[in-house]
């Protein structure tokens, strides 16, 4: 059975979360926590942490993660960060379940308008899936293709329906 909630940097799951996001998000880019600590030190102060937790016999180990910068870069605005499922773990629906509860939380509890992401491009299918539109601007971060990605009311909607 698969454990899904939030989880601070104080809980003894944070580095094993920490540690997923290295091999999955960063190494492949031939980064690590170091440098992301040192370039987003604003992500993880600010952030919450939605983690997928399994039994193991070792003890509870952490197979998929994302967070989520609420009133970011605005107030009511949220940016989902640094989404990861274990290699072997991947297909099972494991990263669906983890943006819904991510969601649940943005839209409901916190009461944002907006969720959005700069998707990596090979990954624009699995927001799309789940409901998210894509810009049709293509950029570079980090030295690869990505794709600004969002779920709910942009500000500008919200004018132009008050204008209505
Ligand atoms: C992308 C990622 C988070 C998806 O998580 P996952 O648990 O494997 O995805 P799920 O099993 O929940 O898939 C949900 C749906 O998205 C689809 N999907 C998953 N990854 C996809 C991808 N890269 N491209 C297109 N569709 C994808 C699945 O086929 C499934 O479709 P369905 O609705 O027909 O069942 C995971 O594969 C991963 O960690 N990849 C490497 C890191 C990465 O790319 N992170 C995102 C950075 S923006």
């Amino acid at each position: 059975m698969i454990d899904y909630r939030t989880i601070t940097t104080s809980d003894p799951l944070y580095p094993q979360l920490c540690d997923l996001r290295e091999a999955v998000l960063l190494r492949p880019l031939g980064k690590d926590m170091a440098w992301f600590r040192e370039h987003y030190a604003h992500v993880d102060d600010k952030a919450e942490f939605f983690a997928a937790i399994i039994d193991h016999p070792n003890g509870p180990r952490v197979v998929g993660c994302v967070l989520l910068i609420p009133n970011y870069p605005e107030e009511g605005v949220g940016k989902l960060v640094q989404m990861a499922v274990d290699p072997q773990r991947q297909g099972e629906g494991i990263g669906r379940r983890l943006v819904i509860e991510l969601e649940s939380r943005a839209f409901g509890e916190i009461g944002l308008r907006e969720i959005f992401c700069h998707a990596q491009s090979t990954a624009v299918g699995f927001y799309d899936r789940l409901g998210w539109a894509t810009d049709p601007a293509e950029f570079e971060e980090a030295g690869i293709p990505h794709r600004r990605m969002s779920i709910g009311q942009p500000a500008d909607a919200k004018v132009s329906k008050t204008r209505a």
